[in-house]
């Protein structure tokens, strides 16, 4: 690990990247606050990092009716106020001339038809090969009309040709239980082959969540005891400071469970459990993910109860501001059951991890922003500096910080100077920020520029969907059969209900601090 100190300057230019070929970037929802806040800053990024390919238009669609000045200006704005990288004049400019704007209603087939000829002439008159990218930046409903429509059209191209090709990136949120992620799935299915069909994880796209496999196999020293053996648990957070803000329409339906466990936090539990791939190709990759989700055991009715807790927040004080319950927060349901908590114990079920618990939680209205992974070792034997029962010592922990500060620490135990003989816990720390001395990039920009390159790898694929809806249904079917119409809660500003506590201390162990 390299101290803090030691700075390395690495500039985009020498990075390993794919080529990529000149395209058109559709923007279904291209009015929307998704394209606003991340896609079109994520490609203005990738501008100004000289890794957009030579030739490419930005066409944005929604229904709101906008010239592709009004277009422009207002995506401009966003990328004042949410780009990584400050807006150049000059540089802006430039990018703007290949930004686009076509108004029309997904579920009216002229919008597909229009869609195709402006589509044909921008491909013209910037001389594109024809290559096209569609990102779905629009509710589920419009994925079928949508789907159909660029079938129909011929926009979508034929599917499985290698060149031009046609691409679409799907948003979460990809179904809401097994059912409904299957009917997405069948619908991009209709029309595109497995490998033009990019589902986004943003969090697949954070460089921390990258490092993780590099942690894992690009050391000598952490795979020989990433196993039962030396690893006593691993807890993966996620927390948000905000309470549920705007989004209660989407939130009500959805839930802690869905919003973050479904595909954050399991991507997340995948990277940490999987077995070595023999090769970075992204079918490879997925399969060693897959493989991981077969071993997960179901958390069924009959352990739903004493393998997971789901709480809501209730009024309290968040960075010195007071904060409503959730039953308060407006667009809630004064009776709603909706966890904006959840904590649970799950197993991997194989060689290296039998027995090795994983404790995932998240929730709204917490006290810190963060997310982390940490990876407990067991205990030393009680003997030597560890002898002293009444004061052990604190294990060795290797945290992985995805954010806000991302970066790797590993807790170990050293001497404290003097002639006493203490020990005392100390932590090694890396910050990306600091060593490689510029900010990461954001997820969106990287998994923007696979999609460009055609790397699947950081996207889910269809089974490992449908396979992690199915771990989540059998929870969401377990706790239905609760009928619980009082779910625990837990002070808005603290770190969650006693009873998430308990799950973890009844095991002997305790939820770290990020
Ligand atoms: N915002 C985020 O950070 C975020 C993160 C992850 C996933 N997502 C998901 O990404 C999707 C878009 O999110 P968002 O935050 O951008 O939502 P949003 O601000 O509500 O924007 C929705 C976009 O879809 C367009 N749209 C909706 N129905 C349409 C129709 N019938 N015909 C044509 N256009 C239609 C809207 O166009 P008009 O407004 O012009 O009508 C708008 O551009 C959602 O499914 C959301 O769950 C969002």
């Amino acid at each position: 690990m390299a101290p803090t100190s030691q700075r390395v300057d690495i500039t985009p230019a020498q990075e390993t990247l794919s080529p990529v070929e000149p395209c058109i970037f559709v923007i279904f929802g291209g009015s929307g606050d998704l394209a606003r806040r991340r896609l079109i800053p994520a490609l203005y990024n990738l501008l100004l990092d000289g890794l957009l390919p030579s030739n490419y238009v930005v066409l944005g669609l929604g229904r709101t009716a906008m010239s592709d000045e009004e277009f422009r200006a207002s995506v401009r704005d966003g990328v004042v106020k949410h780009s990584r990288q400050a807006l150049v004049e000059d540089p802006w400019n430039s990018f703007a001339r290949h930004v686009f704007y076509l108004a029309g209603d997904n579920n009216d087939p002229q919008t597909y038809t229009r869609l195709k000829a402006r589509a044909e002439e921008l491909e013209r008159s910037f001389q594109l090969p024809g290559n096209r990218i569609f990102y779905l930046s629009i509710p589920p409903s419009s994925f079928t009309p949508v789907c159909d429509g660029l079938a129909g059209s011929g926009l979508a191209g034929v599917p499985a040709t290698r060149s031009p090709y046609a691409r679409i990136i799907v948003e979460k949120p990809i179904g809401r239980d097994l059912a409904s992620a299957q009917a997405i799935n069948r619908v991009t299915g209709r029309v595109f082959d497995e490998s033009q069909i990019f589902r986004i994880d943003h969090y697949l796209g954070k460089e921390t969540v990258q490092n993780l496999m590099v942690v894992r196999f690009a050391n000598s020293i952490f795979e020989p005891i990433w196993n039962h053996k030396y690893i006593d648990h691993v807890q993966i957070t996620v927390s948000e400071t905000e309470g549920v803000g705007t989004r209660a329409t989407y939130y009500e339906e959805a839930g802690a469970l869905r919003d973050m466990v479904q595909n954050h936090m399991l991507q997340l539990l995948f990277l940490v459990a999987m077995e070595p791939p023999y090769s970075l190709a992204s079918d490879v990759v997925r399969n060693s993910k897959m493989e991981v989700l077969r071993c997960l055991r179901p958390i069924t009715a009959k352990d739903v109860e004493q393998f997971t807790v789901r709480a809501q927040y209730t009024k309290g004080t968040a960075h010195g501001k007071p904060m409503p319950g959730y039953r308060c927060e407006k667009g809630v349901k004064p009776d709603s059951t909706t966890e904006t908590y959840v904590a649970l114990k799950c197993f991997v079920e194989n060689w290296r991890w039998s027995g090795v618990p994983f404790y995932l939680r998240t929730g709204k209205a917490l006290p810190l922003r963060a997310s982390e992974v940490a990876v407990q070792f067991k205990d030393t034997p009680q003997i030597l500096f560890n002898a002293n029962s009444q004061m052990p010592q604190a294990p060795n922990v290797l945290t992985l910080r995805i954010q806000p500060e991302e970066g790797l620490s590993l807790r170990i135990v050293s001497r404290v100077p003097g002639t006493r003989g203490q020990t005392h816990p100390v932590e090694m720390n890396f910050k990306y920020g600091e060593v490689f001395g510029r900010p990461s990039p954001e997820a969106y920009e990287r998994l923007l520029l696979d999609v460009m390159a055609g790397d699947a790898s950081r996207f889910m694929r269809r089974d490992a969907v449908e396979a992690s809806w199915a771990w989540i249904t059998t929870i969401l079917d377990a706790w239905e059969k609760l009928e619980q119409r009082w779910l625990p809660e837990y002070q808005a500003g603290t770190w969650g209900p006693v009873e998430a506590d308990r799950l973890i201390q009844d095991d002997g162990r305790t939820w770290q601090i990020p």
